[in-house]
């Protein structure tokens, strides 16, 4: 046997005809919107992978290895890192989340109980609502008291073009029966903390305050908390989370960073706190303005530097859309590496965002929060013909989630709270319902695998894998295998994507410092890289348990294509 016969499999010249074999099959049937590869697969790649095996143990060249550095900790990976995002849009509050008392669907007090269970699976940090956009556009008094008697409001998306030839319904017209009292109850149900976002394109920064002080004054105390008692809510909410304004260089009032800076100031000048260390979350940049960022930064600042510390957060938002040409289900190959590729980016927005607050906050008071981030295609793909914005999430989108949690443990010292967009019907999304009909998507599979990261220390990982060539370099440089680490005492969880959409990556796990004793995992793969869950298959995708051999101190692993591998292992 030759030298070249001994390097790694997918460096020699059999593993090339492997490799274009596994390409020409994937981009066939991919054009066919159909993958069918499992047995293939079985047949050449994972046979590849035995070949390696046997013949990297003569290798000279170093083995694919993934490595934890126990030794560098990046900071504690908060569960607000995993948080949601509900606003009044299409079906995400109306027959998503609420369905009314008198509902024929299962409910708690009018939401939806089949998703108050699923959501208690994940042990929620944090949501966020009432937007998004529509949020500068409410009026948080039109949601309280009688439910008959709350005044009905044209929504902000109502003119949006998709919704000409909907139905009138609370999509088109805010109802308001779901308002403060009820998402705070829907927030108690799934026992996660509310953020709530205020309006300052078209309220004042009275309306501010008095919504504060409804929320979180003692009861019997001002006339607001006494109304809070009477809409059945004596206690109170002890809301912390405060957005000021969303989107605030858009649909949040078009200002100038300067501009919005002063409203900044003065929505923030005095808010009543009650005894709650209210944290205020500034509207930050939209994907890469840095100059948003940067101007912002400056004029808060500018008289008095002390200001920055009524700046909890700095909202960032990034969808890593396919620019209105993809489509959520039919993709090809390309399209798939494309929006992993996009996906990634999430990575270089928060270094960079980051590293423009530190001109001005060098002693880093200030935490990024990516309050709206995920994958946005073009419509046709919802659940009902009004549901605006209402994708379908595929294992693609899972990949998208995975891959973009993994970026926010690794970089948990910067970012303090993130939230998916948005938790149902909506763009990537976990659920899907359409009145008595629900289902888990993919993405609802990697929260709940990726919630084992929760408070544990993120950890250094070093990935010695090559970069992916051919088709899937197209897009952009990518990997073949990324990831992210947590410590919780003796336990190390490892979380690892493979995004080639047909070959199997073999790795070797080590800790620097320590030994695997043993391991499990979890396992998010299809064989279609189509493959999404529907209300006739509600699992036709969904996580499986794997088992793991420790041998000398370490784990020698097969990531099966296009998964997400989720492992817990035990040190010695
Ligand atoms: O999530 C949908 C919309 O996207 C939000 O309302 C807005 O903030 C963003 O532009």
């Amino acid at each position: 046997m030759s030298e070249a016969a001994c390097e790694p499999v997918q460096n020699s010249g059999q593993a090339r005809i492997v490799r274009d074999k596994l390409r020409s099959f994937a981009e066939r049937t991919a054009d066919m919107n159909l993958i069918t590869r499992r047995r293939f697969i079985q047949q050449t790649a994972f046979g590849a992978v035995a070949l390696c095996a046997n013949r990297c143990a003569r290798s000279a060249e170093p083995e694919p290895g993934i490595e934890v550095v126990l030794e560098e900790p990046i900071g504690t990976i908060s569960p607000d890192l995993y948080g949601h995002f509900t606003e009044h849009i299409g079906g995400v509050i109306y027959d998503g989340i609420w369905v009314g008392e008198g509902s024929k669907v299962p409910n708690q007090g009018g939401i939806r109980t089949e998703l108050v269970e699923h959501m208690k699976r994940l042990h929620p940090s944090v949501v966020r609502w009432p937007g998004g956009c529509f949020a500068d556009s409410y009026n948080w008094r039109d949601g309280i008291g009688p439910r008959a008697q709350r005044p009905r409001r044209t929504n902000f998306w109502s003119d949006e073009d998709f919704l000409k030839s909907a139905p009138d319904g609370p999509i088109k017209y805010e109802p308001n029966e779901f308002g403060t009292n009820e998402f705070i109850r829907f927030c108690r149900l799934i026992g996660a903390q509310p953020y709530l976002a205020t309006n300052v394109r078209s309220n004042t920064a009275r309306d501010f305050d008095e919504w504060v002080e409804y929320c979180n004054a003692p009861a019997g105390r001002t006339t607001l908390s006494d109304q809070r008692a009477v809409n059945g809510d004596p206690e109170p909410f002890r809301v912390r989370f405060w957005g000021v304004g969303n989107e605030s260089w858009g649909c949040g009032g078009n200002f100038t960073p300067e501009e919005y800076a002063a409203e900044f100031r003065r929505f923030t000048a005095w808010v009543p706190r009650f005894g709650v260390p209210l944290a205020f979350i500034g509207s930050g940049p939209n994907g890469g303005d840095l100059d948003w960022t940067r101007k912002f930064f400056a004029r808060l600042t500018e008289r008095d530097h002390g200001l920055i510390d009524r700046l909890y957060g700095w909202a960032m938002h990034y969808y890593c859309g396919t620019a209105g040409k993809g489509d959520a289900i039919d993709f090809t190959v390309g399209d798939w590496y494309e929006l992993l590729g996009k996906a990634t980016r999430m990575e270089r927005l928060i270094t960079e965002h980051w590293a423009a607050m530190g001109e001005v906050d060098k002693l880093r008071r200030v935490k990024l929060v990516v309050d709206e981030w995920g994958a946005w295609h073009r419509a046709g793909t919802e659940v009902d013909r009004s549901y605006l914005f209402g994708q379908t999430s595929t294992m693609r989108d899972a990949l998208v989630a995975a891959l973009t949690l993994d970026i926010f443990n690794r970089h948990a010292d910067k970012v303090a709270m993130a939230n998916v967009a948005q938790l149902i019907n909506n763009l990537h999304s976990l659920f899907l319902a359409r009145e008595d009909k629900f289902t888990a998507t993919p993405n609802f599979h990697i929260f709940e695998m990726y919630s084992a990261h929760y408070q544990g220390k993120s950890l250094r990982v070093i990935f010695n894998v090559p970069q992916l060539e051919g088709e899937p370099a197209k897009a952009g440089a990518m990997p073949s295998l990324a990831g992210s680490a947590s410590l919780h005492g003796k336990q190390l969880v490892l979380s690892v994507v493979n995004p080639h959409v047909a070959e199997p990556r073999e790795a070797q796990i080590r800790v620097q410092g320590a030994s695997i004793q043993s391991g499990r995992g979890r396992l998010l793969a299809a064989d279609d890289i189509h493959a999404l869950n529907t209300f006739e298959q509600p699992r036709a995708v969904e996580s499986r348990g794997i088992t793991v051999s420790a041998q000398s101190g370490g784990v020698r692993h097969v990531f099966p294509p296009a998964s997400v591998t989720c492992l817990e292992l035990t040190l010695g």
